[in-house]
């Protein structure tokens, strides 16, 4: 037979007709009554449902980019959950300098005083897993973004102003020390287990920030009353090229509280959403949380 499209049988659905390929497949035509699918970068699709191929009976071709666009979609379509800061609730608000800093950043955000800028914040724990409690001993992240008319900016924090190692390197170490026990996979979302003392016995620049983890610090009472530090040294440069070294520091207008174990254990079951839980009733009811930026040169 040739290999004359335009000669093929035909088939009608409804008041379109499609054309039909060598095996009988159905081809679909784009435009007309039938709403014109697009690939990714808005090109019209002609047929969704037969891969381009050499020949009547194959093989499928590579070069068939929207065959390749699908499958990559759909290959995606699951997002395999973080292993640090797995568990995370946010919301969004807007930022508003009280004063500006344009003496040491020529950064859009902080140039006017009163001027808001939209903020999303998403507020974690660190080693539990996407179910876990809300209320385990654990960090806290304190992650923001700006959405600045320069583009989006971010700044990670976490409730605790210091970090656990200076090197990227072991990162991954401290992770799997952190995380629940390989062999066992408990406890989760606490570090009450040998693997992660070991690292520590052997990690003296993470001893401070241990203390900081015994503390009341990491049972908060909610994402409202809890302090965040972007903890890194950021760089600010003026107008005229003058640098200062700045951090960041965020303070509830809340103020600061914690609940303590005996009461975390009591949340912990009764409740285990409670951090997420407060967060959402406090903006349903208009009671809207405020933090105040501090930023300090150093
Ligand atoms: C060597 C140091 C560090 C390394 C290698 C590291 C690595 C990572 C990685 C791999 C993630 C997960 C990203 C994802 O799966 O989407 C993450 C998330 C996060 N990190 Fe770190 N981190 C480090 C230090 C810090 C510090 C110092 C802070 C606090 C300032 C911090 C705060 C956060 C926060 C808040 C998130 C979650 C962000 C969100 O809510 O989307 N990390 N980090």
């Amino acid at each position: 037979m040739a290999n004359d499209f335009e000669k093929r049988p035909t088939a009608k659905f409804g008041d379109v007709e499609f054309q039909r390929g060598q095996g009988g497949e159905v081809h679909q035509v784009a435009g007309g009554d039938v709403p014109t699918l697009t690939t990714q970068q808005g090109v019209p699709v002609a047929d969704d449902q037969n891969t381009l191929k050499a020949g009547a009976r194959g093989p499928s071709l590579l070069e068939d980019q929207h065959f390749r666009e699908k499958i990559f979609k759909f290959d995606h379509e699951r997002i395999p959950e973080r292993v640090v800061h797995a568990r995370g609730f946010g919301a969004h608000g807007y930022f508003e300098p009280y004063e500006s800093l344009s003496d040491i950043t020529s950064a859009d955000l902080f140039q006017r005083a009163g001027e808001q800028t939209p903020v999303f914040v998403r507020f974690s724990t660190v080693a539990g897993n996407m179910g876990s409690p809300d209320l385990a001993r654990d960090v806290r992240g304190f992650a923001v973004k700006f959405y600045t008319k320069e583009g989006n900016w971010d700044i990670v924090g976490n409730n605790i102003p210091i970090f656990f190692i200076q090197d990227a390197i072991k990162f991954p170490d401290l992770i799997h020390a952190a995380k629940q026990e390989p062999d066992r996979g408990f406890p989760q979302a606490q570090t009450a287990h040998d693997n992660f003392w070991d690292y520590m016995s052997l990690t003296p620049e993470a001893m401070a920030m241990v203390m900081w983890i015994m503390s009341d610090r990491t049972i908060p009472r909610s994402f409202r009353f809890m302090e965040g530090f972007g903890i890194h040294t950021f760089r600010f440069i003026n107008a005229e090229g003058k640098s200062t070294f700045v951090k960041f520091h965020w303070k509830p207008k809340q103020g600061m509280q914690s609940v303590v174990w005996n009461e975390a254990l009591k949340i912990n079951g009764a409740d285990p959403d409670f951090h997420r839980r407060d967060l959402w009733d406090a903006i349903q009811r208009g009671d809207y949380p405020e933090w105040e930026a501090r930023l300090s040169a150093v």
